[in-house]
């Protein structure tokens, strides 16, 4: 797994982004794509705000995703293997760049067909807890036709990615504005901070 993690922080380090495509294993990106659709079953993923005091209706203007958070102490394997990765990911960042890390928070994200999310940041304005953003992809057989590609803003470069299943996205999260254009399907993913509290 270090290569792996090593390609991301030279990513990093490069241009301020780094993307892996078979991150982890076709099956954990299906047995975690399973447990998004159990959540969506039974009506355990809610509407996703923006503010603490905005509506449905103003939230819906910026973003119209669906999340349900994730538990650190996994109790489900698939979960808990996620888990264990991205905090074996942590510690290879404290120990090779000083990062600091001492803390994660996940949540699965449902874009039914029609929904976007607008240019953002990751970090709220009252709270720098979160570091690094990393999202994973559990799409199948995404296509180009299909949208709700990741855009990132870079100055006056743009870096387009498509939600490909297995494929992982990390960027800074205080430093790269990012938006996820309309999804002509079904979008599911993981969205993951890395912070430090
Ligand atoms: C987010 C986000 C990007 C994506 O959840 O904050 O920007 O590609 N997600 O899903
Ligand atoms: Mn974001």
């Amino acid at each position: 797994m270090d290569e792996k993690f090593e390609w991301l922080v030279q990513g990093m380090m490069e241009h301020e982004y780094g993307t892996i495509d078979d991150f982890i294993s076709p099956a954990l990106v299906t047995s975690l794509r399973n447990n998004l659709l159990v959540r969506k079953e039974k009506g355990l993923m809610t509407n996703a705000g923006v503010g603490q005091h905005s509506s449905f209706q103003e939230n819906a203007k910026v973003r119209m995703d669906q999340i349900s958070w994730m538990e650190d102490d996994q109790k489900d394997p698939s979960e808990e293997s996620y888990h264990r990765l991205l905090w074996a990911f942590i510690h290879y960042l404290n120990s090779t760049c000083y990062t600091g890390l001492n803390g994660f928070e996940s949540h699965f994200a449902w874009y039914a067909k029609g929904s976007f999310y607008k240019r953002h940041l990751d970090q709220f304005k009252n709270d720098s807890g979160r570091k690094y953003s990393i999202v994973l992809y559990l799409n199948e057989q995404w296509m180009d036709c299909d949208g709700g590609e990741l855009v990132m803003y870079k100055g006056d470069e743009t870096i387009t990615i498509a939600p490909l299943g297995g494929r992982i996205v990390f960027f800074e999260s205080d430093r790269i504005a990012h938006e996820v254009l309309p999804a002509h399907r079904t979008r599911m993913s993981i969205a993951g901070w890395m912070k430090q509290i």
